[in-house]
């Protein structure tokens, strides 16, 4: 999952939600009443509008210069599109899983860009050390909703939602789309025009989409050769550069500027070293600087491949990862010495698609399994893989080691949130509407014996989309903080789970209140520590009964809340964010 992401729909959600502002009492006193811009509408009959036309910032966009002749065939494939592909969509039944009516309902719907709104109301007080800094969020925000078509919410459009905090506690707050190459040729031409690989990619529907696109490609009406992803799930700073990451392609490099808001760069190839996709879930290491990814490949050998940048962006590793299926590996984790991957039972089958299924699937044949590499290795020889069976987690949020006297690993412990039944992300298991089971995990591996210990933690919770602190990433950590994804896909509250003791303590949103992935700032004061240094949790958090959304700061020692932003716009649930360090976003590359 990234974030509070939905297979199905929000139990007390109806897909005809209206968001009237309605005046409400806030946690930490009665404030102001603000509107929020009119959201969308989505109803299941019901096409959705589109929304004003985004404006199109590259100037290279094929679409504006069409001869003659591709203007007739860009009318004739429309018209194909419109009316004979578009009718007979509607007359078949999508699963939850890709219907938009359920993946877009309520909260999960998407908003318009909101520009940088100053001087937002802040009740508490905005922490010492997260001042200077910013926190950012992504998340999935289609630029135009489907009605027919079928959609799985991480098949939306990158939007990022800053906060940026001032010198003397002010706040301030914008969203931006990412200028992905697939945004700014739609919204020059109008209309999504790419296939979105998950919700669209089923049965002979499937089939005819891809004919659509690939016909339009070939008359020049659509450029793919600046990729097509969507850079919606993750957020990474290194060597100066905030990027923003999908999986399907290369990471979107993104500015903050001074005035906080958030300008696309352009699809960062770190300087020709990077020719394919990466994941979205790169991991910086917080000794070296060094920045390990994976990228998958779902069509082409090999279907895995890991490659590792030193702090200054020089390319040091790339490996070739056999693999027998080509494999949704959505995370992975780091220790000191290693690079621990998982290779579990969600696969990419494209003949499902003739048989009207979905390519992604889960594979019971399969074995899981880890994969533990030695960071300095030359070649794949040197991999284990540990069989883990029955074992699929969508994220992992640490691993560390346990060493023999003479420093030689014996042992990979790995914490991450197992789902069952796996896949159930992507394509329904479960005709009740049941929700899946998130179970965070603690996996030993025993390199020397092979013997797998698995040890559920905090059970009796759904956690999932969380954080440790990252300076510590790869080591040990007492703690991690996850969001509780109850009821399933929102999350009421941030989960802190002592990994030492087994306590959990519980912060809530509140009755009605949804938020998402926490994100962990172990920030530091410049120049004179304040009283009120230390770690904190920020979450956007959507009060679904008053219609409004807030910013809300939790101290992380004993997850009381010291204060909340109030936000001028609706803010969707997303998915991964980060918080930028004053001296980072000073520091970010000025140009290309
Ligand atoms: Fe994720």
């Amino acid at each position: 999952m990234n974030g509070s992401s939905s297979s199905q729909s929000p139990p007390h959600a109806s897909p005809q939600v209206l968001h009237f502002p309605l005046p409400r009492e806030s946690l930490l006193g009665r404030l102001p009443v603000r509107r929020s811009p009119m959201p969308l509408r989505l109803q299941p009959d019901m096409p959705v509008p589109l929304r004003p036309p985004l404006k199109v910032c590259s100037p290279d966009v094929c679409s504006q210069n069409l001869n003659p002749f591709r203007k007739i065939a860009s009318s004739v494939l429309d018209f194909v599109e419109d009316a004979v592909l578009s009718p007979f969509e509607k007359t078949r039944d999508l699963p939850k899983t890709v219907d938009p009516v359920f993946q877009l309902a309520g909260n999960f719907s998407p908003v318009q860009e909101c520009p940088v709104q100053h001087r937002l109301e802040v009740v508490g007080q905005i922490p010492h050390c997260l001042r200077g800094g910013a926190y950012l969020r992504n998340g999935a925000n289609p630029l135009f909703p489907p009605s027919s078509r079928g959609h799985h919410l991480f098949d939306g459009d990158g939007m990022i939602h800053a906060v940026t905090f001032g010198s003397q506690g002010q706040a301030s707050y914008c969203c931006r789309y990412t200028r992905t190459s697939r945004l700014e040729q739609e919204a020059a031409l109008g209309r999504p025009v790419f296939p979105k690989p998950i919700g669209e990619l089923h049965g002979r529907y499937g089939f005819a989409r891809l004919g659509l696109f690939m016909a339009r490609t070939s008359i020049g009406l659509v450029d793919d050769s600046h990729g097509a992803g969507t850079a919606n799930a993750g957020l990474v700073y290194f060597n100066g550069r905030l990027l923003a990451m999908s999986e399907d392609d290369l990471p979107y490099h993104v500015k903050v500027d001074a005035d906080g808001d958030l300008k696309t760069i352009g699809r960062f190839d770190f300087d020709k070293q990077l020719d394919r996709q990466m994941i979205a879930h790169p991991k910086v290491d917080p000794a070296t600087g060094d920045l390990h990814a994976l990228s998958y490949d779902v069509l082409r050998k090999p279907y895995l491949k890991y490659f590792r940048f030193n702090r200054h962006g020089q390319r040091t590793c790339q490996l070739d990862i056999s693999l027998e299926l080509p494999t949704m590996i959505h995370d992975f984790a780091i220790t000191e010495d290693h690079v621990i991957i998982p290779d579990h039972q969600v696969v990419f089958r494209l003949s499902e698609m003739i048989r009207g299924g979905s390519p992604v699937i889960f594979d019971q044949t399969k074995t899981s399994r880890f994969m533990i590499l030695p960071k300095d290795m030359h070649d794949q020889s040197a991999i284990q893989r540990i069989d883990v069976p029955d074992c699929f987690c969508f994220h992992l949020w640490n691993a560390w080691e346990e060493k023999d006297e003479r420093g030689n690993t014996v042992v990979i412990n790995i914490l991450g949130s197992c789902m069952d039944p796996p896949g159930s992300i992507f394509n329904e298991y479960d005709q009740n509407g049941s929700a899946p089971r998130i179970e965070l995990t603690k996996i030993r591996i025993n390199l020397r014996s092979g013997q797998v210990e698995r040890r559920p933690l905090a059970q009796g919770l759904n956690l999932e989309a969380g954080q440790v602190d990252r300076k510590f990433l790869g080591r040990e950590t007492r703690y991690v903080y996850l969001a509780i994804a109850e009821p399933w896909p929102k999350c009421r509250g941030i989960a802190k789970v002592d990994l030492l003791t087994g306590e959990v303590t519980e912060f809530s949103y509140g009755r009605g209140s949804y938020g998402g992935e926490p994100c962990y700032i172990n920030a530091t004061c410049e120049g004179s520590p304040s009283s009120d240094c230390g770690d904190y949790l920020v979450s956007y958090v959507r009060d679904e009964g008053r219609e409004e959304s807030e910013l809300v700061i939790v101290r992380a020692s004993d997850m009381q809340q010291v204060g909340l932003v109030r936000l001028p716009a609706r803010v969707p649930y997303g998915f991964h964010g980060i918080f930028l360090r004053p001296e980072e976003l000073r520091n970010q590359v000025v140009c290309c």
